[in-house]
């Protein structure tokens, strides 16, 4: 099949998250690009909450996507009992659904969430999700956005498209659900509890469904769009990099960052995919009937250095009078404070090289799921609109009197 609006056309897609940053990219891809039979969009709250959300990230594309009527909103909550969402709903999503793609979660990176409610958020709904999909009699593939990072536990280098074990994930499961906690030490490595539960999500996903068409994928941080819905796009607080730089330019603090004894220059990769790369690959993926896991960072778009990108705040990223930023000082000296962000970004420190190898075919790939990035400057042009951008709202935001920031997570 080379033909993704035919492909498409007879799809049904079940989509969760269809108001975050690479849901509403996806909706937009699956209504305007590609003529999808039917879209069920799963949203929380309200329909009119969930618009309101699109108008917000997409102001310029909403109304047409509404206007085709493949959107059917659906309410539900993925940590309910059934969804939260009708039986009538339900039946009619089990006769009719093709591809279910699962991208909603609480991505809440350095929350003090604890390891209980993160996997009630981020484990739980698609093991529930996988049985349920168990009954739909048309399902051809079965989609659960990861992420990298769910393999943060593993020393920095080489992080292949695949399972990494640790341990036996029902007993970690159990374990969470009745303590809240795991043993001593299972969880110790990883980023955060939301990459641990993303961790036993994957494996317990697998391990519990093995015949269903699985398809796992993992991206890195995502980043704003580099063209669709429109360039820039994105969702304060859901593109990690830019809400670390809108912090940064707002505050500068030390500058101070640890680093890897092996990557003393701040040399290891920043893994960093527009957030339109990602929802295309995963659009291939899925046309393609590859099952299994595949990843979507730098690999696929531009790999460039966590160095690059401090480089990038400071040249691109004038503070509040207009000065050039400070400038970042690696060290490998523990025992030295780090500034106050470099926790955030903590991540970009490592030199993690996630392989994208099952998608390394697409490269060439031309039409709506296209993955070539034709004159984009990643480097320059890219980022200094970006900055820009992020400067007018870090002025708007001072500007206002409510310059409540609580609302930008940390998160992968
Ligand atoms: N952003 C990144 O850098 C990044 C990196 C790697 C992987 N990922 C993964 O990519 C996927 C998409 O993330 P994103 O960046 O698009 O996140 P996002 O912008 O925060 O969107 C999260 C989406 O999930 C929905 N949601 C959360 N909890 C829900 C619930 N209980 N019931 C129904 N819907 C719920 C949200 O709805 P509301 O609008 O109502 O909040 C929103 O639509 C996630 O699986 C995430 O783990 C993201």
């Amino acid at each position: 099949m080379d033909n993704p609006r035919a492909f498409f056309r007879q799809q049904t897609i079940l989509l969760t998250g269809g108001t975050g940053v690479l849901g509403g990219c996806l909706l937009y891809k699956l209504t305007m690009k590609l003529d999808t039979r039917k879209i069920y969009a799963v949203v929380r709250g309200s329909t009119e909450a969930a618009i309101s959300q699109w108008k917000e990230t997409m102001p310029e594309h909403i109304e047409d996507m509404l206007a085709t009527k493949k959107i059917e909103l659906v309410l539900g909550d993925m940590t309910k009992h059934g969804f939260g969402i009708e039986e009538a709903i339900l039946r009619e999503m089990a006769s009719s659904v093709t591809v279910i793609i699962h991208a909603a979660a609480n991505i809440n990176w350095l929350s003090t969430m604890p390891l209980k409610e993160t996997t009630s958020n981020n484990c739980l709904p698609v093991l529930r999700l996988a049985e349920v999909a168990a009954t739909f009699g048309k399902l051809a593939k079965f989609v659960f956005i990861s992420t990298t990072y769910a393999n943060s536990f593993l020393p920095d280098g080489i992080v292949e498209e695949k399972i990494y074990p640790v341990g036996d994930p029902e007993q970690h499961l159990a374990q969470i659900l009745s303590e809240g906690k795991v043993s001593k030490g299972v969880d110790s490595g990883f980023a955060s509890p939301y990459t641990f539960a993303k961790h036993l999500a994957e494996q317990l996903l697998l391990s519990r469904n093995p015949r269903l068409p699985i398809l796992i994928v993992r991206p890195s941080t995502i980043g704003p769009a580099v063209s669709e819905p429109h360039p820039y796009y994105y969702r304060r607080g859901s593109c990690p990099a830019s809400d670390y730089i809108e912090r940064y330019m707002s505050a500068p603090d030390s500058g101070i960052v640890h680093v890897s004894p092996h990557c003393p220059d701040g040399t290891n990769v920043y893994d960093e995919i527009p957030v339109d790369m990602v929802a295309n690959l995963t659009l291939l993926h899925i046309m393609h009937g590859t099952v299994g896991i595949v990843q979507a960072g730098a690999e696929s778009y531009v790999k460039r250095t966590m160095a690059h990108f401090h480089q990038d705040i400071i040249d691109h990223f004038p503070h509040q009078d207009g000065a050039r930023g400070p400038e970042f000082h690696y060290v490998t000296d523990k025992s030295i404070k780090q500034g106050r962000y470099a926790e955030f970004g903590k991540i970009w420190a490592r030199d993690w090289c996630f392989s994208n190898a099952a998608s390394k075919s697409f490269r060439s790939v031309k039409g709506p799921l296209s993955i070539a990035l034709g004159d984009h400057d990643a480097a320059e042009k890219f980022m200094k609109e970006r900055a820009r951008r992020i400067s007018e709202e870090v002025v708007r935001r001072r500007a206002s009197k409510n310059s409540e920031r609580s609302s930008v997570n940390f998160f992968i």
